[in-house]
């Protein structure tokens, strides 16, 4: 789904992005760990701070990413251009990526999964791009925030099927993924790293 003006103003905002570096992805590193050299696919990248993340805290040497919003990718390229080399962008849908079977090494979700009708699907999604191996790094929120009186009100998510922090890992662990670990945080954000086995049983 497309944000809100509200969800796109909060979304591209200095606070967002200071928070993003400095504590969700420094929690993220500290889960799973830095991906030195990596090939990575970023989903709903956004503006591209993710993208920045990726490179020079956790390390990757390439970052492929996408966002359903062209508003979003247009940003993105003004922002990375002086990194073109290490970045490719381009104005996708996580429920049918543009990508191989095993091909990343790793995929990272900066709060994008719970904008998606069938979560389900993109998860599996990224499941079938992971190399084995590879890992799953997210930041969601939750039924509870989604489905909260003042966030409907505000903004525009999908209100159907939504998931608590069990049902995403549980949904996870379905899929084929082994969940390294997760934290439920307070607000309703939950924080995942899960792993795509190195031999599928
Ligand atoms: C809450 S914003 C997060 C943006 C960015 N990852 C960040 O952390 O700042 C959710 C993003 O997911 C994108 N999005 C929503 N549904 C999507 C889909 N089906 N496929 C790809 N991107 C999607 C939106 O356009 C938006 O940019």
């Amino acid at each position: 789904m497309i944000l809100n003006r509200l969800e796109y103003a909060v979304v591209n905002n200095p606070v967002r992005a200071t928070m993003q570096r400095h504590w969700v992805a420094k929690r993220l590193l500290r889960m799973g760990g830095p991906v030195p050299g990596g090939t990575v696919l970023e989903i709903g990248c956004g503006r591209g701070i993710g993208v920045e993340i990726i490179l020079d805290l956790f390390e990757a040497k390439h970052v492929d990413a996408f966002d359903l919003d062209a508003r979003m990718i247009s940003r993105a390229q003004n922002r990375l251009r002086h990194r073109a080399k290490q970045v490719r962008l381009w104005n996708g849908d996580v429920t049918a990526i543009e990508a191989n079977k095993d091909q990343y090494d790793a995929v990272f979700d900066f709060g994008v999964v719970h904008h998606v009708p069938d979560w389900r699907l993109a998860l599996s999604e990224v499941y079938h791009v992971l190399k084995p191996g590879g890992r799953f790094y997210a930041e969601e929120g939750l039924k509870k925030l989604i489905t909260h009186w003042l966030v409907r009100r505000l903004t525009v998510h999908p209100q159907e099927d939504r998931f608590t922090h069990e049902q995403f890992c549980a949904a996870m662990e379905a899929m084929g993924f082994d969940v390294i670990d997760s934290k439920e945080m307070p607000g309703g954000f939950g924080w995942y790293v899960a792993e795509k086995p190195a031999v599928v049983s």
